[in-house]
């Protein structure tokens, strides 16, 4: 039973808690650390190439851009989860789905049927989105468990959340 935690997040200029707000540290970073504490595991984390912009909107509109473009924008360095039963995927809601860089990772990868990702999504009001089924047709055969959602602003706060779901 061997598990990975990998994740994207965006530090600088967030909406967090109906306002803006300059995080040093991405919510999804906060929160893919503690549960690999939690899990005992190690972590892989998403690094684009080309840094999004700091400032909130600069970031929506480049979001934005590569959505509608089918953008998939490269990242630093490569790891191979296949071989692992878990991987624990963490990001952030960028509009409604599933950041870019997110679905090129997982498009990179040749999953196996024996191996469940586990979806965590940090957001301020969407949820999951359409994560959840948008990724699963990136990961097929492997299984998609139920995903949770975590408002960036209880990144502090969700202990409790992590290990119920966990
Ligand atoms: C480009 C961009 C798009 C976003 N789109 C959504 C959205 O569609 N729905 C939502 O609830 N939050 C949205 N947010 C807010 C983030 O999902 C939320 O602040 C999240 O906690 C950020 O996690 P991070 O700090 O790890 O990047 C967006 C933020 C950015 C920067």
């Amino acid at each position: 039973m061997s598990k990975i935690v990998v994740y994207f997040s965006h530090a600088g200029e967030n909406y967090f808690n109906g306002g803006y707000k300059k995080l040093d540290r991405g919510n999804a970073s906060v929160i893919a650390e503690k549960l690999a504490n939690m899990l005992g595991c190690e972590t892989f984390e998403i690094v684009p190439k080309i840094a999004y912009p700091n400032t909130y909107k600069a970031a929506c509109d480049a979001a934005l851009k590569e959505k509608k473009e089918g953008i998939l924008p490269p990242y630093e360095g490569y790891i191979d989860v296949s071989g692992y039963s878990d991987v624990y995927l963490v990001y952030p809601c960028w509009w409604g789905t599933c950041p870019q860089v997110v679905f090129k990772f997982l498009k990179d990868q040749r999953f196996n049927s024996s191996t469940t990702i586990h979806p965590i999504c940090t957001h301020e009001g969407s949820e999951m989105g359409t994560s959840e089924r948008d990724l699963a047709k990136d990961v097929s055969p492997a299984r998609v468990g139920p995903g949770l959602a975590i408002r960036g602003s209880d990144r502090d706060n969700c202990d409790g959340a992590l290990s119920s779901w966990i």
